[in-house]
Formats: structure tokens, C-alpha cells, sequence
């Protein structure tokens, strides 16, 4: 049977040139920042992003938990969007792990926050009040269906931030989706912020990691955190390997995501009964809606009988995410089963 896997860009495996160079990878113990391969890797990722230094995580989690302990001291307090990824889904970790209060500043469709909330909700010095000390940002915004920060409004954001003495992290765990989309390189969207991570297991195909940059004594920091998160990981050039081939090589992919992202919405949208907006797809994620007598985790689950894999994120809405392993055929293919599942509930 034909299956068609949108859940996420998570699942795209490693490219053969990728199994080459993991094969081939020159190897040393990293925890002794004796790893060529990781070394090189975290020099080309803070490059591209315009900054100073890299460090190689195991996970977008784990490098958002990072950022956080670095800028941060429990009982501290961070700014973060209602629909933050850190907020939703990283297991509490900026409580449980680095003891923050979280702040929720209500996310604009379009992945933003009105700026005047984010300074109302920046507390002053009082006895009685923890230190704002942290803003997190997000780009693209995964709850926000892809939704993409200009510049301006980054830029913006950090002015804000700055002015009252806060620090800015920025999830960018698909920020070459960023650029591509507004087409601009990756470093215009993230010099304003302090640190800013990105992920190689999503959209760029790797199979593993992601890599945190900032200054370097940022870097320096991060890197003594991800020791005591056990996250110190010796031959990891193994791996790194084909994080340097999915920086090299997949960039040109995502254009054809976000193309084939905008075929699926194009699709949906001529869907009686569907609700997703065709503008607001901008890069390799569709959200939609199904009508309000239709559960969408049982639609999630009969389309996935039709051979189609989504997720949903609410009573209401679906994800859908485009990848390397998703053509143009198999997003009509999975539009055609969503017009047949849903006659299925009329
Ligand atoms: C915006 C965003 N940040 C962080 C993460 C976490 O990445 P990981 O799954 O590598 O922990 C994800 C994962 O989907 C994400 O979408």
C-alpha cells in the first residue's frame, strides 16, 4: 500500500551521501574537543548563522534547554510566545530542569507577539518579583503553521529586549525554512538575537543533532551545560558527518517543500467543508481545519487507513509537513484521500 508520511520532516532518513560520510568520518573525542569532523561542523553552522561559535546537541530540545540555563538562573523569568515549542512541547524542561518561571505573551498568527505586551509583561525591580531576564523567539513558528519573523520584527523584538536588559533566544530549528521562504540568508535573520539553534534532523534530512551558536563565551558556557545534561557525546563525528553534508546539500531542497507545502494547502483549500489558508502557508507546513462535526483525531486515524500519516494539534486543526521524501504525487495523492475521508462523515 502506498503511505504518504506528513507528520513531520523529522522522519526523512539520510541521504546516501550522508551514510558515505558518516562512514568516513575522521573521529576524536569531542568531549576533549578532539573531534574534527564536530569541530568543522560547529565552525560552518555559527558562520552561516553569523556567529562566533557552535556547539553540536543531540536535539533542538536539548539545545533550547541549553540556551536557557546560560542566559538564566532559577527563579528567573522568560518571555516566551503562547505557542512556543519550548512551552508546548519540550516536557517542562525550562521549569523542571533550569527552574524559570514562564511568562506567556500571546502569539500572533503569524508566529510574532505584539511588542507593547512584550514590554508590559517585562517586569521592574521589586522585592517581591522575579528578574525577566530572557526572551525566547521562534523561526518558523511550528504551531503558527510555518509562519515565518521578518528581520524587522526580530530585530524589533531584540530592541525591546535589549533596552531592558533582557537576553534573546531564538528557536530557529527551521531557520534555513526562514530564509528560504523571504529569501534572505539565514544571518539576517538571526543577528540581532544572542543565541539562536537550529536543527539537522528536520527539513535538512540529517539523522541526528542540532547545533546552538552564539558568542563565544556563550559557547564556551553551553558547552559546560551540555556536559552536565550528559549530552557530552566523544566520537560524535559520526554523526556530525552528515550534519556538514545536510548543510552542504539540502538547502536547495526546501524550496520544493514550501512549494509542494503550497500545492497541499492549494489542494485543501478547494476542499468544501476544509479551512486552510493558502497565503498563510509559507513554508513546508500546512495547518488546516475540518468542519465542527468532524473529531480530528478520528479523521487522523482513518486517513492513515487511506495511507496517510498527519497530525493533529487540536480538536480542530491538522498538520501536515512537507520533506525530501514527499513529491508533488504524493501530495495530491494524500489531497484526494482527504476529500474521500471526509466524505466518509457527512
Ligand atoms: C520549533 C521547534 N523547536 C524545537 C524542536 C525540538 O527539536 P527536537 O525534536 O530535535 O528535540 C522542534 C521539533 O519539532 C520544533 O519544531
Amino acid at each position: 500500500m502506498k503511505v504518504v508520511d506528513l507528520r513531520s520532516d523529522t522522519i526523512t532518513q539520510p541521504t546516501d551521501a550522508m551514510r558515505r560520510a558518516m562512514c568516513e568520518a575522521e573521529v576524536g573525542d569531542d568531549v576533549y574537543g578532539e573531534d574534527p569532523t564536530v569541530n568543522r561542523l560547529e565552525e560552518i553552522a555559527a558562520a552561516m548563522l553569523g556567529k562566533e561559535a557552535g556547539l553540536f546537541t543531540a536535539s533542538g530540545t536539548m539545545s533550547n534547554l541549553i540556551a536557557i540555563l546560560v542566559h538564566t538562573r532559577p527563579g528567573d523569568e522568560i518571555l516566551l510566545g503562547s505557542e512556543a515549542h519550548i512551552l508546548w512541547y519540550e516536557v517542562g524542561s525550562a521549569s523542571a530542569v533550569a527552574g524559570t518561571n514562564l511568562r506567556i505573551v500571546p502569539n500572533d498568527e503569524n508566529g510574532s507577539m505584539d511588542l507593547d505586551l512584550v514590554q508590559a509583561a517585562i517586569r521592574p525591580e521589586d522585592i517581591h518579583f522575579p528578574s525577566t531576564t530572557l526572551l525566547c523567539l521562534e523561526n518558523t513558528h511550528n504551531r503558527c503553521g510555518g509562519a515565518v519573523l521578518t528581520p524587522e520584527f526580530t530585530t524589533a523584538a531584540c530592541d525591546v529586549a535589549h533596552r531592558n536588559g533582557l537576553h534573546v533566544h531564538l528557536d530557529g530549528a527551521r531557520i534555513f525554512n526562514a530564509a528560504v521562504a523571504q529569501g534572505k540568508p539565514a544571518a539576517d535573520l538571526t543577528a540581532p538575537v544572542d543565541s539562536v539553534c537550529f536543527c539537522l534532523s528536520k527539513s535538512l534530512s540529517a539523522p541526528v543533532g542540532s547545533v546552538l551558536c552564539g558568542s563565544r563565551d556563550f559557547i564556551t558556557r553551553a558547552r559546560k551545560k551540555r556536559k552536565m545534561l550528559g549530552g557530552g557525546m566523544r566520537q560524535a563525528g559520526v554523526i556530525a558527518a552528515a550534519g556538514q553534508v545536510a548543510l552542504d546539500t539540502m538547502l536547495d531542497q526546501l524550496e520544493k517543500d514550501h512549494a509542494n507545502a503550497k500545492r497541499f494547502a492549494t489542494g485543501l483549500a478547494g476542499i468544501p467543508g476544509i479551512a486552510c489558508s493558502i497565503e498563510a502557508t509559507v513554508s513546508n507546513i500546512v495547518m488546516f481545519s475540518l468542519p465542527p462535526h468532524v473529531p480530528s483525531r478520528e479523521f487522523v486515524d482513518r486517513l492513515r487507513e487511506h495511507g496517510v500519516k498527519l497530525n493533529h494539534t487540536s480538536r480542530k486543526a491538522i498538520r501536515a509537513v512537507t520533506h525530501r521524501m514527499i513529491d508533488a504525487g504524493d501530495v495530491d495523492f494524500a489531497t484526494d484521500c482527504v476529500r474521500s475521508v471526509l466524505n466518509e462523515f457527512r
